[in-house]
C-alpha cells in the first residue's frame, strides 16, 4: 500500500519536475539557493523523525579525560546535554562509548570487555548499534573486543581522515572547527573573483605538496599563502577573492568548510576515489567541489579549474556550496542544521546495525 502510494507520489513530483524543465511559456526563474542535497525530500523528513526520535546512550568513562581536536572535544561535550542522550539503554538507538584518543590498545581492550560484561547492549550486536569518536583513526589490530570496535561500531572520524583508517559506509566523517571559531554564511559575492584558485599550504603535508607549491607560486592565476602568520579579514579575503580553494588530501582539506563558507569552491587534489567526505549521505559534493587528479600537474589544474570555472555551472556550484556551509558551522550549543546535528542526523541514518560475523578463532580475554 505504502509503495504504492510513494510510487505515486514520485510520480507527481518527476512530472511536475518536467513541466518546470520545459517551462510552458517562459523558462521560471531559478531558486535563489538551489538545493545541495541529495534529496530534499528525505533529508528534510528524516531529520525530523530524527529530532522526535533518536536517542542514543553515553556510557561513562572511568576516569575524565579530554579529546585532543576542538571538533571532537565539541561533539562529546554538545551530546550529554543535547535532546538526544537518554539514561535509559532500552530505549537508545545507539551506543556511545568514550575513550581518549591515544588510549593504548589493551586498555581499550579492557574498555570493551568492561562494556561488554556490564551492559546487555555489546552482545546482541557485538558493537555494530555504537559509536566511538578516533581522530587519529582506529587499528584494526588486537583481540577481539577491539577487533568488533572498529569492524562493527560506528567510526566518527576527523576529516580528512588519515589514509585507510575509514570504513565508507559504515564511519562517518567529522569537519572541523573553524580556524576562527563560529561565523555565519555570507551572501555569495559575484564571480568576478580576482584568482582563478587560492591555496593555503598545509604545514604537515610532505614534499608533493611542497612541489605544487614551488610551481604555482609567482603565478598571476593563482594565489599562494606563505603560510605565515595571517589574521581573519586577510583570510576571508583571499577566501572570498578566489573561485577555487585548493586542497591537498591532507590535514589543510580540514578548511573545506570555510571554503564553502566565504563562496570559494573547494577543488581537491586526489588520485584515489575521495571516500570520506563530511556528509557524504546527505550533499551533493560532485556538484559542489571539483576534484583533480594530482598527476597531470600546474597546466592539467589550471585547464580543469578554467574549465570548471565557465559558464553557469560555476555560479551553481558556488550557490550550492553556500547553502550547503551551514552545516559545516559549530556552535557552543547547537543550532539546527549544524554541524552538530547533521553529524547526528548521518548517526540516525546508520542506527540500523549491521553485525560483523564472530570469528572463533579470536580468543576473548
Ligand atoms: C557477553 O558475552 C560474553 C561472552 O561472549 C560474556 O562473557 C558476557 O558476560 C556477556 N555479557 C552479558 C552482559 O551477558
Ligand atoms: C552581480 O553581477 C550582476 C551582473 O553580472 C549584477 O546584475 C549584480 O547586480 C551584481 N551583484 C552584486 C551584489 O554586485
Ligand atoms: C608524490 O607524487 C607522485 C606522483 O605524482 C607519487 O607517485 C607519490 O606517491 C607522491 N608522494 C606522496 C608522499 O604522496
Amino acid at each position: 500500500m505504502s509503495i504504492t502510494f510513494s510510487l505515486f507520489f514520485l510520480s507527481l513530483t518527476t512530472l511536475f519536475t518536467s513541466l518546470s524543465c520545459i517551462g510552458l511559456s517562459k523558462p521560471l526563474p531559478s531558486p535563489e539557493l538551489p538545493s545541495p542535497y541529495i534529496s530534499p525530500i528525505k533529508f528534510f523528513r528524516n531529520y525530523e523523525a530524527m529530532l522526535n526520535k533518536f536517542k542514543i546512550f553515553i556510557y561513562k568513562p572511568n576516569a575524565a579525560f579530554a579529546y585532543e581536536s576542538p571538533s571532537e572535544s565539541l561533539f562529546y561535550t554538545s551530546l550529554p546535554s543535547s535532546p538526544f542522550a537518554t539514561e535509559d539503554g532500552e530505549q537508545a538507538h545507539l551506543y556511545f562509548v568514550p575513550f581518549p584518543s591515544d588510549l593504548r590498545i589493551n586498555s581499550l581492550s579492557r574498555v570493551v570487555r568492561e562494556i561488554r560484561r556490564a551492559f546487555p547492549y555489546w552482545n546482541r550486536t557485538l558493537g555494530a548499534d555504537h559509536v566511538f569518536i578516533s581522530c587519529r583513526g582506529s587499528t584494526t589490530a588486537g583481540d577481539r573486543n577491539v577487533l568488533e570496535l572498529t569492524k562493527n561500531a560506528i567510526q566518527i572520524s576527523c576529516f580528512p581522515a588519515p589514509a585507510g583508517k575509514f570504513i565508507p559506509h559504515k564511519d562517518v566523517s567529522l569537519p572541523a572547527v573553524s580556524t576562527f571559531g563560529v561565523d555565519t554564511p555570507l551572501e555569495p559575492k559575484n564571480a568576478s573573483a580576482r584568482f582563478l584558485a587560492y591555496l593555503r599550504p598545509d604545514q604537515s603535508a610532505g614534499a608533493n605538496e611542497s612541489a605544487l607549491v614551488n610551481q604555482l607560486t609567482g603565478d598571476p592565476d593563482f594565489l599562494i599563502d606563505s603560510g605565515a602568520p595571517f589574521d581573519k579579514a586577510t583570510y576571508e579575503e583571499r577566501l572570498s577573492s578566489s573561485k577555487f580553494c585548493l586542497f591537498e588530501y591532507g590535514a589543510g582539506a580540514s578548511r573545506i568548510g570555510e571554503a564553502l563558507l566565504f563562496g570559494c569552491v573547494p577543488a581537491g587534489i586526489i588520485d584515489r576515489p575521495v571516500q570520506a567526505l563530511p556528509f557524504m549521505d546527505v550533499l551533493t559534493w560532485q556538484e559542489i567541489a571539483v576534484f583533480v587528479g594530482a598527476g597531470g600537474g600546474v597546466e592539467e589544474l589550471r585547464t580543469a579549474l578554467s574549465q570548471a570555472a565557465a559558464g553557469d555551472r560555476y555560479e551553481r556550484m558556488r550557490r550550492l556550496g553556500v547553502a550547503a556551509s551551514k552545516h559545516f558551522v559549530w556552535h557552543k550549543t547547537p543550532e539546527p542544521y549544524d554541524c552538530f546535528n547533521t553529524l547526528m542526523y548521518q548517526l540516525w541514518l546508520r542506527r540500523f546495525a549491521i553485525r560483523y560475523v564472530i570469528r572463533d578463532d579470536l580468543s576473548l580475554d
